[in-house]
């Protein structure tokens, strides 16, 4: 759906930087936090690496620099300029990051006992703003796609099927792009949703791009979602931790959504890193699509070059329509070498570190700061490693463990099970026991396992093989051993 253009001339306006530049030059003298008192107090180890000056706007709520909590001035300035860029009803700044936005917007759409559909590739701050908010989720899976090897997104005949079976769900929470860029086709499902009367929350970490370049995927607010939160550090110019959740009115609450930020977020907000999303938005309205149009040439031709590699595939758009094409996810297996064996040399032989292994590809992303000397640097690595490769022999598996087992049934909510007493258990005696933990892996970044469910044999048989593969498991304790049960 065509939104209205937004003014790129008030786009190059910065209006919470500049506040906490001019209040950092005047001069002033401080007899209040923080108590490094633009940085006279700190480390002197400290300020000789980073230099003084990144103290000076390390400022706390003063009038000339506005209010998180309740801003008025230059932090709501800001937050308008975001959301006219984003094409939202309002934008508001996280400094909690997406975590943080993932708890406001299931907090603002749903009471506690409500039904909620959820995607199951949602991260575990899905599960922990289900705890929080008291909402009693119901879970539909993404198909596994047997050419690229992995769990592709949700598509609009998953969500009609699990709308069908659970008509009295009124809100519906999807997680797009996946962490391999692969995205849902939006549009139609976001319109379906609305049609059911149903509102849309969208994990959007990492999608805060889409908007400023048309060779990138829809973007969520684009489609019309409701809720839409980015972590507008993970893939732009925002610093770790800063995020942006927008919303778009019609179906929103938004006097209780800026309640829940008031209540989830400190009242100690860090001006750099709010300072950082005025910039990062800056930066992508006035110039993205120049900076997003090289960053994508650069990974097109990092992937063609990469797939010249005998032994490496790396999938483009014309086998998943719907990709974010600066993901660049390496399949290794033809190399004889794991996805973690590949990440570990490359990191530890040649110095390039990538975002994430799983058993059978490493993820490498590509954004607005590489050049082409990085990615020249990882193309020479990977073709070292599969030129090396041919003395290996294989020590990894030779088929996909593809999707997780279903899910045993539901014997509480997440918020029940988190609340109940709990007790570790070796994870190969926890059959019938419930659950009190999330425990994801990749891939296929789909939760095995949620707080409330009955864990089953066949779950943990997939657990134990995931993990002689050297999977990533999150959730688990003890080197994977013990997991956490509802007594
Ligand atoms: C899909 C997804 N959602 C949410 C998060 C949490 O984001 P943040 O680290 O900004 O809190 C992550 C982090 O990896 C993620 O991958």
């Amino acid at each position: 759906m065509p939104l209205p253009p937004f003014s790129t001339d008030e786009q190059y306006k910065t209006p919470l930087f500049d506040a906490m530049v001019a209040l950092a030059e005047s001069r002033k003298v401080s007899f209040h936090t923080p108590g490094h008192k633009s940085g006279k107090g700190i480390s002197t180890r400290f300020r000789k690496f980073v230099g003084p000056k990144i103290f000076s706007i390390d400022l706390t709520t003063l009038d000339e620099v506005d209010s998180l909590q309740k801003p008025k001035g230059v932090i709501k300035e800001a937050q308008r300029l975001a959301a006219l860029a984003y094409g939202a009803s309002r934008s508001y700044f996280l400094i909690n990051g997406t975590s943080g936005g993932v708890h406001a917007m299931l907090a603002t759409a749903c009471r506690p006992g409500d039904t909620v559909l959820v995607a199951r590739n949602a991260h575990k701050s899905v599960v922990t703003g289900l705890i929080l908010s008291g909402a009693s989720p119901v879970y539909f899976s993404p198909a596994f796609d047997p050419s690229l090897q992995l769990a592709v997104n949700v598509s609009l005949d998953d969500v009609k099927a699990a709308i069908a079976e659970t008509p009295e769900a009124r809100t519906l929470f999807l997680t797009s792009p996946n962490y391999y860029g692969l995205c849902a086709d939006l549009g139609p499902i976001v319109e379906y949703a609305h049609e059911q009367n149903m509102t849309v929350l969208l994990d959007e970490a990492h999608g805060p791009h889409l908007r400023f370049h048309h060779r990138l995927p829809e973007s969520g607010l684009d489609a019309g979602a409701d809720l839409v939160v980015q972590s507008t550090h993970k893939i732009i110019g925002g610093m770790t931790q800063a995020s942006m959740l927008h919303a778009n009115a019609d179906r929103i609450d938004l006097d209780r959504l800026a309640q829940n930020l008031r209540f989830l977020q400190t009242t100690s907000p860090s001006y750099i890193l709010m300072a950082s999303l005025d910039l990062a938005r800056m930066q992508m309205a006035t110039e993205g699509k120049k900076l997003l149009g090289t960053a994508i040439r650069l990974a097109e031709d990092a992937r063609e070059r990469i797939n010249h590699i005998p032994g490496l595939q790396c999938f483009g758009r014309q086998d998943h329509h719907h990709l974010d094409v600066t993901k660049l996810t390496i399949r290794v297996r033809d190399l004889g070498l794991s996805g973690f064996q590949v990440s570990q040399k490359l990191n530890t032989e040649y110095l390039v570190q990538a975002e994430m292994a799983d058993p059978f590809h490493v993820l490498v992303i590509i954004s607005i700061g590489d050049r082409k000397q990085d990615l020249d640097r990882l193309v020479d690595a990977l073709k070292r490693i599969a030129e090396d490769s041919t003395q290996h022999t294989s020590d990894h598996p030779v088929t996909n463990p593809g999707l997780p087992p279903v899910p045993g049934h539901r014997v509480l909510i997440p918020r029940e099970a988190f609340l109940a007493d709990h007790r570790p258990l070796p994870l190969r005696e926890s059959a019938g026991k419930t659950c009190a933990e999330v425990v994801t892996i990749y891939p296929p970044g789909i939760a095995l396992l949620v707080p409330g469910e009955v864990i089953t044999s066949e779950t943990i048989e997939y657990i134990c093989r995931l993990t002689d593969f050297g999977a990533t498991i999150d959730g688990l304790d003890e080197g994977n051993a013990l997991i956490r049960t509802v007594r």
